[in-house]
């Protein structure tokens, strides 16, 4: 029986003897402080690097910890969007994979900002605060909720330029409900707060036309269903291929600032090369092929006809 126990004993702290050790934090200069380590669990085979950064926004956040070296090899590294995201791994005790330096060029301008990029917990009210630069004198704080598959950073805290404003993109496409949620304000850490958290609401009257392209035409008039738009979604939205405007990739409901505030806020989610229209009558956004909307009143479409003939 005592064997047995000091058996157990003594495989657990070879287990533990064995196990890697890595660095564990979050912050901006991917610094860990001595005390900050974490002993791996089974599985965890490395330890990785992450780093990512965000368009106009000081928001640079460097995180490491224990992880799969599998993972880090099939790390969904690059730019989507405005967002900027690389993994490095390493494999020994404490190791560091690669050397880094957080850019920060131009000098304090005594404003101090939450700056974070992650999900709801590690980058909530307790979120790293980093001294703001230059002109970047405005907290910013973007939260966001994205279509399934496209699960990218829910939160996004920095100091940005007089450019950031309080916006907030709703969108929804068949039952999947995104949006993005930016807030900004003056004052040192004023973007605290926790993820916010949009309900989709109630059925506003609204009903639109609904669809997801995933290459097999589901886009097609005879294949679109109907949704009934809720919430603060007062449009009906297309959206279509940048490059080739006679594909569809989405039909849904959304805000009207999906089709103004495109360039800063809705490419982030989509993230491919598109732009939305909106309409504001049900079944509106029924329009397929290169054609303008549907049914353009006579004199718009006398307008247009001209304005084409004058072009040519
Ligand atoms: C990381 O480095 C910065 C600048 O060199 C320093 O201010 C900060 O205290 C360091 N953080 C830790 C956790 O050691
Ligand atoms: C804010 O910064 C961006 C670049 O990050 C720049 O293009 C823009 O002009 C700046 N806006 C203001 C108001 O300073
Ligand atoms: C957020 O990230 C932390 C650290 O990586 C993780 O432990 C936690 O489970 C995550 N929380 C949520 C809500 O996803
Ligand atoms: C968040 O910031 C505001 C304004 O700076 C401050 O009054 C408040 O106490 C802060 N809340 C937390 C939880 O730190
Ligand atoms: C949408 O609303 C209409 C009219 O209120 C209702 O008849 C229909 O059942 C609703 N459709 C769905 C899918 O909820
Ligand atoms: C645009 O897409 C349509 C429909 O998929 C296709 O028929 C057409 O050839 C494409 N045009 C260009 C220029 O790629």
């Amino acid at each position: 029986m005592k064997t047995g126990v000091s058996l157990v004993v003594l495989t657990f702290w070879l287990v533990l003897a064995n196990s890697l050790k890595c660095h564990k934090c979050l912050n901006r200069q991917g610094n860990c402080s001595e005390t900050e380590v974490e002993v791996c669990k089974p599985g965890q085979d490395s330890c990785f690097f992450e780093i990512k950064r965000f368009t106009g926004l000081n928001a640079d956040t460097a995180k490491q910890g224990c992880g799969r070296s599998n993972y880090c090899r099939h790390y969904p590294g690059g730019f989507r969007g405005f967002l900027f995201r690389r993994m490095h791994c390493c494999s020994t005790d404490l190791c560091l994979p690669v050397t880094y330096h957080a850019s920060s060029e131009g000098s304090k301008n005594g404003v101090e900002c939450q700056s974070c990029i992650g999900n709801a917990t590690e980058c909530g009210q307790n979120a790293p605060s980093e001294p703001c630069i230059g002109t970047q004198d405005t907290c910013v704080q973007i939260s966001q909720r994205f279509l399934p598959g496209e699960g990218l950073e829910p939160i996004i805290k920095g100091c940005g330029n007089d450019s950031f404003k309080d916006v907030q993109v709703v969108y929804q496409i068949g039952n999947n409900f995104a949006y993005v949620d930016q807030k900004v304000c003056k004052g040192s850490n004023c973007n605290n707060r926790t993820y916010s958290v949009i309900p989709a609401g109630d059925p506003n009257g609204l009903q639109c036309y609904t669809c997801q392209d995933t290459g097999l035409g589901e886009c097609t008039r005879d294949k679109l269903q109907l949704l009934n738009c809720t919430g603060v979604m007062d449009r009906c939205v297309h959206v279509r291929n940048q490059e080739n405007r006679s594909v569809t990739i989405q039909k849904g409901c959304g805000t009207q600032t999906m089709c103004t505030a495109y360039l800063e806020i809705y490419h982030p989610l989509i993230w491919m090369d598109s732009f939305a229209e909106c309409c504001k009558t049900s079944f509106c956004n029924r329009a397929a092929g290169p054609s303008a909307p549907e049914r353009l009143p006579g004199m718009v479409a006398l307008a247009l006809l001209l304005a084409r003939m004058a072009w040519k």
